[in-house]
């Protein structure tokens, strides 16, 4: 069975997608395309396909509840070269869900790099320079599903699909 490229996202609606849009103006780089903008919760890398079933049934037992990101601040990766829109405070909600679906995954016995720290964020622009410092009006992203994502490369351009969604209201 082949090897599938995943990872769980959340998917803004087009209101929130153009909101992100517009601070890309002050992203200058190699910016995500429009149809790709997310948050990722956790990236799994390359997994067989018959580890679906189980990814899919981590997704639909995740808790459901409101979380509102309120999207604030424009920040940098320096060393990958990242520019990215966040929040200055990451509601305890979020953190929490991010804490489940990485325990429960483990648990599940899902071999993926965990990484140290939930920094959520949305990657504007890679091979970026830093941000320019902008103020903008804050975006409130309320988070309506978490999506389990395929990542897809062909003839350099990449794809994103959902595989199975989890509402959360
Ligand atoms: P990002 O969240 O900083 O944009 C699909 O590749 C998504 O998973 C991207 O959004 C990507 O980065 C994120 N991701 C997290 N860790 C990754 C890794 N080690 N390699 C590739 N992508 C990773």
């Amino acid at each position: 069975m082949a090897d599938l490229r995943l990872f769980y996202a959340l998917w803004p609606d087009d209101e929130v997608r153009d909101a992100l849009h517009k601070l890309q103006t002050f992203t200058p780089g190699r910016l995500t395309y429009y149809e790709n903008l997310h948050v990722t919760l956790a990236f799994l890398g390359h997994q067989p396909e018959e580890n679906l079933p189980v990814l899919k049934d981590v997704l639909t037992s995740l808790p459901c509840g409101e979380i509102v990101m309120n999207i604030d601040r424009l920040g940098y990766f320096r060393k990958n070269r990242i520019a990215w829109a966040g929040m200055h405070t990451v509601p305890e909600a979020l953190v929490a869900l991010q804490a489940i679906l990485t325990r429960n995954l483990e648990e599940h016995g899902v071999v993926f790099d965990k990484q140290n720290r939930f920094k959520p964020h949305v990657t504007l622009a890679r091979d970026a320079a830093e941000p320019i410092d902008s103020p903008f009006e804050p975006i409130a992203w309320r988070l309506t599903q978490v999506a389990l994502m395929q990542s897809t490369q062909s003839a350099s351009k990449l794809t994103y699909r959902a595989l199975a969604t989890h509402t959360l209201i």
